[in-house]
């Protein structure tokens, strides 16, 4: 029987590949994706718990789906609401003992059940509640479901969780401990990918450069992930996300060097220039190191782009620390970067502390820190003008006869262009800079 499932995704890369993951779990059930949730059999909210207003979201956007629900029931009609991701991990029973319009919760490494799990909730017709951890479980089942490709540029998720434990984060209690998926596993995943049309991989994992899955001779790592990657006929372009710079291997920055199609883009956040701050926060390096990585991935690709993370306000930061934050932005030079207020998490080490810093001074700080990165934004893709790259074709523009595609760094690129052809990697030059976007003409091999 055909049935609709509205899936909206809350938070990182990682909730986005296992939002395509759920649809291909439940499409050999006769469901279809639908982008109206008001009429959909099935609302599955794939969430996020990293910082308070995400946790939130939900539940406002949980009223208003009950709401529906209910304007739904008068007229006979049935539907069920289920919570995904890192909330559905973290708060389990109390989502139904707050919700009770919540039919189904369950975390990140639980959704491969899914078909099992809405079995068990229409023959109970109690709500369900799975929070289990098994992750290696859950590769191992998916692998008989193929993700069914919808654009050139694909996610792959390699590693998940987080043995790291920052004070100020939530990851380490919903994903779990870190675990790496085989190599095997991933090279059958991207060669499917590859045959449906995907030219470019972004691999994915909360601390993806810690990846140490079992290879043919004992434990891989990234590095020869990418390269063993890059022999798969039809991928152009490889990516990875998010690293830590505890676990960037001399392996990987020499991988930037010799494989060109290993994008010069690096996402390798800090979250602080001060040492003190770094070391309350368990990060485990200093300024110093990092800075180090960038000089290296840098003099191993002259045209890295550099992206980061920062959180400001952590408890305890003074005007001191948060200028040496500021000092390690203008000496990084970032392309792109995200900044955030410290959010206090519920069971994180730095929830607890008495020093916590001020809204206001936060706020002020958030301004600072995101004008100066705006502008190191702005002039990188100021210095792009005039410059030919190669551009993934990856989407149709508004406009008629207009493409949307990826630079080598990330940047999204309007093109006008005749004869060009979504899946197409061409050469294109920059002409000009726009609020989100660049624009850039073709401009065919000489
Ligand atoms: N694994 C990655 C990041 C995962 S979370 C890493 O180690 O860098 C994504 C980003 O959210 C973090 O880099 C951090 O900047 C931000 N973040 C995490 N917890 C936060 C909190 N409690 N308050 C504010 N921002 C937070
Ligand atoms: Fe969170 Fe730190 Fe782990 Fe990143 S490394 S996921 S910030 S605990
Ligand atoms: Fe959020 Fe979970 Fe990702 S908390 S950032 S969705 S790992």
């Amino acid at each position: 029987m055909s049935k609709t499932v509205h899936i909206k995704t809350y938070g990182c890369q990682m909730n986005v590949y296992d939002s395509t993951r759920m649809r291909d779990v439940l499409a050999p059930l006769g469901y279809s994706e639908t982008d109206d949730a008001e009429t959909a059999d099935l609302v599955i909210l794939n969430t996020c718990h990293i910082r308070e207003k995400a946790a939130e979201k939900v539940y406002s956007e949980l009223g208003r789906l009950r709401d529906v629900k209910s304007a739904r029931a008068l007229n006979g009609k049935d539907m069920m609401i289920a919570v995904a991701g890192c909330v559905g991990q973290a708060e389990g029973t109390e989502i139904t003992r707050r919700m009770k319009s919540v039919d189904l919760v369950f975390g990140p490494q639980t959704y491969h059940r899914l078909p099992e799990l809405l079995k068990l909730r229409q023959e109970t017709g109690q709500s369900v509640v799975e929070t289990e951890f098994s992750v290696e479980r859950k590769f191992d089942d998916l692998q008989s479901t193929p993700q069914a490709a919808t654009s050139v540029a694909a996610f792959l998720t390699i590693q998940e969780g987080c043995d790291k434990f920052c004070t100020f984060c939530v990851v380490p209690y919903t994903r779990g401990a870190e675990f790496s998926r085989p190599v095997v596993q991933i090279l059958g995943e991207a060669e499917k990918l590859a045959l449906k049309g995907v030219r470019e991989i972004t691999l994915l994992g909360q601390n993806v450069n810690a990846y140490r899955g079992a290879g043919d001779d004992g434990q891989s790592n990234l590095a020869r992930l990418v390269n063993q990657l890059s022999h798969i006929k039809g991928i152009e372009r490889i990516r990875y996300m998010t690293s830590h710079p505890r676990d960037m291997s001399d392996d990987l920055i020499a991988a930037h060097a010799a494989n060109k199609k290993l994008m010069p883009f690096l996402h390798l956040p800090v979250q602080s220039g001060s040492d003190r701050i770094l070391k309350a926060m368990n990060r485990g390096h200093t300024a110093t190191h990092y800075l180090k990585i960038i000089e290296r991935m840098r003099n191993a690709r002259s045209d890295m782009a550099i992206s980061g993370d920062f959180i400001v306000g952590f408890p305890g930061e003074t005007d001191e620390d948060f200028e040496a934050t500021l000092d390690l932005v203008r000496e990084v030079q970032y392309a792109s970067a995200y900044s955030f207020k410290y959010s206090t998490r519920p069971g994180t080490p730095a929830a607890e502390r008495q020093d916590q810093v001020d809204e206001v001074v936060k706020s002020e700080r958030l301004v600072r820190l995101q004008k100066l990165i705006a502008e190191q934004t702005a002039r990188f893709n100021v210095s792009c003008v005039g410059k030919t790259f190669a551009v993934l074709l990856e989407k149709p523009g508004r406009q008629t006869g207009q493409l949307i595609g990826r630079s080598p760094y990330l940047q999204s690129i309007h093109i006008e262009g005749e004869n060009l052809k979504i899946g197409q990697l061409v050469n294109i030059t920059i002409k000009s800079v726009g609020p989100n976007s660049l624009s850039g003409q073709y401009t065919p091999n000489q």
